[in-house]
């Protein structure tokens, strides 16, 4: 994970905007919103991990 986005310059907004796209998907799809939180909670701990700017 770290070696795949280390050379991307990703930014918390650029996160950000990924978390945005995923909840528009999911609540375009109906999936639960307990549901959403709980993945969106797993990805928000991966975020040192992938934002290095
Ligand atoms: C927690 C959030 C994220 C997760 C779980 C995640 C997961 C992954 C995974 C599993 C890969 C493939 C690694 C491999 O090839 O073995 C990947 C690659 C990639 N991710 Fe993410 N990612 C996240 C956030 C982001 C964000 C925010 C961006 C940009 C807005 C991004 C852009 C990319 C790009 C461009 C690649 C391809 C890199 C390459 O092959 O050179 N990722 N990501």
């Amino acid at each position: 994970m770290k070696v795949a986005h280390q050379g991307l310059a990703l930014k918390n907004s650029d996160f950000n905007a990924l978390a945005e796209d995923l909840q528009r998907s999911m609540d375009k799809e109906g999936v639960p919103f307990r549901a959403q939180n709980a993945l969106l909670a797993k990805l928000a701990q991966m975020d040192r991990t992938v934002v290095t700017k």
